[in-house]
């Protein structure tokens, strides 16, 4: 029998770097450094993904030693992923901040240049808790251009804006495929690696989070330390007045609930508790990433009260409650829990 060649499928192939290119035409005079600054990114999440796809096979599952600026105790991966990124987007000539969850202080990349204009801040592996169980973990990043007036060397100054100043956002879902999700600001976009050619395929174009989902996502097991008013909501979830009875799904890797709620719709929430009064999530590189997307998929993210991209943050490390979701469980909320 002779061999045929299957012929190629008709449905265009856009790599991430193709949708980049054709996104950036929104930034006048961006020329080209937009989407260079992104690769840093991708290439990163690459070989983030590389290592969580080995983590059994090398020397890499477990506790580093050290501890972290939070006081939260640093997994190998956590230090292997913010090395990574922090090697991957030093060399991009456009990026003069970078902020990241595992260091203290921001770092200065621009070596001098006054083509630095932006600063990228990231979780460079968000759910480490997660890690030595073979269960989803993620990566999350805003990028922020330099605020008018700023010079190089206010790196702080670089970062403490709020969230809607955000040029675009986006993560990564290390999960039974690896996934990126983005925006620039014009809609969410997911690109799944293709892992024989090591290139991320745009998979799911325009993604738009569900009006209402089924499932609340929340660690149940310190409701007694919430404050009432969120204890209240989850009874209302539970009792069906929104229309059905909700049921619970709760990974502990935000990105992870957060894209199952993005895809399903529902609400996460990361509350004030016993433990952390003022919320355990951090503002810049955790909350106000997916509090943007979150947003423009048509969803709506608040801290229990205001909008999370409202808020000024003071801090680099700065901790906020969080509540994302849907627009018929958000709306709930802010009529009966946001006081
Ligand atoms: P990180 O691994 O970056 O420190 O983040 C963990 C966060 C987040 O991913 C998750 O939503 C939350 O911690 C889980 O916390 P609990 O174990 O307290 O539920
Ligand atoms: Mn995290
Ligand atoms: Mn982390």
């Amino acid at each position: 029998m002779s061999e045929q060649t299957e012929p190629l499928k008709t449905a265009p192939i856009i790599t991430v770097q193709q949708h980049i290119l054709q996104e950036q035409k929104r930034f006048p005079g961006a020329s080209g450094e937009f989407s260079w600054l992104l690769s840093g990114i991708t290439m990163a999440t690459k070989m983030i993904q590389a290592k969580v796809r080995r983590a059994g096979l090398s020397d890499i599952l477990g506790e580093q030693g050290a501890v972290n600026v939070q006081g939260e105790v640093q997994q190998k991966l956590d230090v292997y992923s913010n090395e990574v990124l922090v090697h991957c987007l030093s060399t991009r000539e456009s990026i003069g901040v970078l902020a990241s969850e595992e260091n203290e202080e921001p770092i200065l990349v621009h070596q001098g240049s006054e083509n630095a204009n932006y600063a990228v801040v990231f979780d460079p592996l968000d759910g480490s808790s997660n890690i030595d169980v073979n269960v989803s973990v993620g990566t999350t990043f805003s990028i922020l251009r330099r605020p008018p007036g700023v010079s190089l060397d206010e790196p702080e100054k670089w970062v403490l804006q709020p969230g809607s100043k955000t040029i675009a956002a986006g993560y990564v879902v290390y999960g039974s495929s690896t996934l990126l999700v983005y925006s620039v600001g014009n809609g969410v976009h997911g690109f799944t690696l293709e892992p024989s050619v090591g290139a991320y395929i745009l998979s799911h174009p325009n993604m738009k989070m569900p009006q209402q989902g089924k499932y609340y996502s929340v660690n149940e097991a310190y409701i007694d330390t919430f404050p009432p008013r969120y204890r209240e909501y989850i009874e209302r979830l539970r009792s069906g007045v929104l229309g059905h009875k909700y049921a619970s799904r709760y990974i502990g890797s935000m990105v992870a609930d957060f894209h199952r709620t993005l895809l399903k719709g529902g609400v996460f929430l990361y509350p004030p508790t016993e433990a952390n009064p003022g919320g355990k999530l951090r503002l810049l590189y955790e909350a106000n990433p997916i509090a943007f997307l979150a947003e423009q998929a048509g969803g709506t993210a608040i801290d229990g009260t205001q909008r999370v991209l409202d808020i000024q943050p003071e801090s680099i490390h700065q901790r906020v409650p969080f509540v994302v979701g849907s627009r018929v469980e958000l709306a709930d909320f802010e009529r009966f829990a946001s006081k």
